[in-house]
């Protein structure tokens, strides 16, 4: 077994909280819970019963989603959960650093500053076509960057960052940081997820989830994929019972053979309409410029985006503004919806391109 020297001390000495026993068939009096179901469940989601310590049946389930073995594998609720546990096992407040390669996604920044983080800038630039900056992040780590998070396909970007390019992090920091992909938007991309590298890396750790291209964002469902001594580290921060009965229901039955052929094609279909999405906003008047994407948004830079995204609001039609980012000024980002509403979204903006030439 290797050990993970990166993560803090404390953690890995931690005494993990040891949940009452959860055995079938037998009279549970030992959780203090209700020996009575609630009269809204008559008895069938086992309302009045703790749930699984950390969800087993869910992680298998995802497991062969993911094709990991289980012990690869840790839920979280949402893959943001994830980023939270990460940053708090691993980095000492007002001690250790994380990187990041702005503009990405905020949560990163957030959980950082809850934990008084230090998060150390690499940027990546629109005329650089959003690359990532490879020697710039293994340049800028110092002892103390415990966490290097790389979104691939980035949010708001879009863009890719190829395989060798996260390896050679991984690589370069081996020992010294763990390398986080966060792979939210995986399965709207033309490559494969990175996870079985997580067999060859012990400071890789991949993040997948099922709210975009499952359509579960409601059931807050995610998962950390490592090595199986960082998942152990990562599950000791979790608190116990997180995922509720009925969550761990809906996600099973939403994630039978059925379900996940009806998501694959969901997601071919969203590719589809991006890509004709792309094509259209190039050729919208208020439109500067649109970045390809490779995920379930396209990012575009507008000529006047407060005008534009006031009309698309009168319209009722909301997009994300990233006006406020550095390198994406008069930027927003553009989900794609279904073919209807993309539609309603080009008809806007033809509109407020009319109206604000006229
Ligand atoms: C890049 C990225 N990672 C992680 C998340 C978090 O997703 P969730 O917590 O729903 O799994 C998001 C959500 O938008 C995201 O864009």
């Amino acid at each position: 077994m290797t050990s993970v020297p990166t993560a803090r001390e404390d953690i890995l000495a931690l005494r993990s909280y040891v949940a009452g026993e959860q055995i079938e068939d037998t009279i549970r009096l030992n959780a203090n819970e209700a020996p009575q179901s609630h009269w809204i469940d008559s008895g069938q989601a086992a309302l009045n019963r703790y749930p699984e310590v950390h969800p087993k049946t869910l992680r298998d389930r995802m497991a062969s989603l993911f094709d990991m073995p289980a012990a690869n594998i840790l839920v979280t609720r949402g893959s943001s959960e994830a980023i939270d546990v990460l940053i708090r096992a691993w980095c000492r407040a007002y001690a250790d650093s994380i990187i990041t390669t702005p503009p990405t996604f905020d949560m990163y920044r957030v959980y950082a500053d809850i934990q008084g983080v230090e998060m150390i800038e690499v940027p990546i630039r629109a005329d650089n076509d959003f690359k990532l900056d490879t020697d710039g992040v293994l340049d800028c780590c110092t002892s103390s960057t415990k966490l290097i998070f790389i979104c691939s396909p980035n949010n708001p970007t879009g863009t890719l960052v190829p395989e060798e390019d996260i390896l050679k992090i991984v690589r370069g920091r081996r020992n010294k940081s763990v390398v986080v992909v966060d792979e939210a938007y995986i399965e709207f991309s033309d490559r494969n997820s990175m996870a079985r590298k997580v067999l060859d890396y012990n400071n890789l750790v991949i993040l997948r989830t099922l709210s975009k291209a499952h359509a579960l964002a409601g059931a807050r469902c995610g998962a950390a994929i490592a090595c199986e001594e960082i998942v152990d580290v990562m599950s000791k921060v979790l608190p116990p019972y997180s995922f509720p009965t009925p969550v761990i229901d809906a996600v099973m039955s939403a994630l039978s053979g059925d379900g996940i052929n009806q998501s694959t094609e969901a997601v071919a279909g969203i590719v589809t309409e991006r890509d004709r999405m792309f094509e259209a906003l190039k050729s919208v008047n208020c439109v500067a410029e649109a970045w390809p994407s490779q995920s379930n948004f396209i990012l575009v830079r507008f000529h006047d985006l407060i005008s534009a995204q006031a009309q698309l609001l009168n319209d009722g039609i909301l997009i994300r503004n990233f006006n406020n980012v550095p390198e994406l000024e008069d930027c927003a980002r553009i989900t794609i919806g279904t073919s209807a509403e993309n539609d309603a979204l080009l008809k806007s903006l033809t509109n407020s391109g009319k109206q604000s030439d006229g």
